[in-house]
């Protein structure tokens, strides 16, 4: 890609220099994900790498709320987000009073909060979950009822695969609820035999009409293991991308919303984060505490 090579050998110099690595979500465009991240993978993933990086500092090619889960399990590190916009529609929907005022309707019901959450919201949590380990994060509890929030459509997957009651948030993904049942009938009509995966974030009756639904790690380990002829993945564009690339066999039919959070972050603004030390993450330490609690008992299970 030689548009970007001017930036990918700057980004790879300051790397050096500063000490640092990149971590990079799955829906990071490919010249990130490819050519200068050195970690990559689901919420989940990043979340553990996270714990264990040495260098100095971690640029999280991704939005908020995985920076914030960065520095909350790795404080001592310098945690750069290179556009402090780039935020999440989950994490929009919910704050700490609404975790408190839930928790006032349902006494005694442990609240599990997705990772999607700003930190004030975690630190409001007794455990955290991601895609990856919602079911398992619930029924390790074992308790009958949780409060999982905020995603509806995460909760209401997960509430079809398991005994436990879950009350839920109304929040939802601007990206995965945008498709529908329909989409799935009219692309197995134009494309025979393809197989369909589902994140967990689309509604319930996207999933149920998917041939296999899953965090985007399960998603991208699915097509490694299956080798599925034609695949579609019911997720954000640059998930088929960066998958698409290991697989060169396989036909990625690609009909796919665009998160506008994730696509903020841009080569451009990793090498300006770089060159000047922008925008630190910070949380502050009376949520921090709290919040990391909430993560490390996750991570836990
Ligand atoms: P994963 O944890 O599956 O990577 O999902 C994160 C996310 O933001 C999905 O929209
Ligand atoms: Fe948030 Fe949805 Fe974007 Fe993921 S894809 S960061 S859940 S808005």
């Amino acid at each position: 890609w030689p548009i970007f090579a001017d930036d990918i050998d700057a980004i790879l110099d300051l790397k050096r220099q500063r000490n640092a690595v990149v971590l990079a979500h799955n829906y990071q465009t490919p010249e990130i994900f490819h050519c200068v991240a050195d970690i990559v993978g689901d919420s989940l993933a990043l979340a553990r790498k996270a714990m264990t990086v040495e260098a100095d500092v971690i640029v999280l090619a991704g939005v908020h709320f995985m920076a914030e889960t960065a520095k909350l399990l790795n404080p001592g590190k310098t945690v750069l987000i290179p556009d402090t916009a780039a935020g999440c529609s989950l994490a929009e929907s919910i704050t700490p009073e609404d975790v408190r005022r839930l928790r006032q309707c349902h006494p005694g019901v442990p609240v599990v909060t997705y990772v999607n959450t700003s930190a004030a919201v975690k630190a409001e949590s007794d455990i955290c979950c991601t895609s990856g380990n919602a079911k398992a994060v619930v029924e390790a509890l074992g308790v009958p009822r949780v409060i999982m929030l905020p995603d509806e459509y995460l909760a209401r997957n997960i509430a079809a695969e398991t005994d436990v009651e879950i009350i839920t948030w109304q929040g939802h993904c601007e990206v995965h609820e945008l498709f529908a049942p329909a989409d799935i009938r009219q692309l197995r009509e134009d494309h025979p035999g393809v197989t369909v995966l589902a994140h967990p974030e689309c509604p319930p009756d996207v999933v149920a009409e998917a041939d296999f639904a899953g965090s985007t790690a399960a998603m991208s380990d699915y097509v490694a293991r299956q080798k599925p002829s034609r695949v579609v993945l019911m997720t954000e564009c640059s998930m088929s991308d960066n998958v698409a690339v290991d697989h060169p066999e396989i036909e990625f039919i690609r009909p796919c919303n665009l998160c506008p959070h994730m696509k903020r972050v841009t080569l451009a603004n990793i090498r300006a984060a770089l060159e000047q030390n922008r925008h630190e993450v910070t949380i502050a330490p009376e949520v921090a505490g709290r919040a990391r609690l909430a993560v490390e008992r996750m991570l836990a299970i």
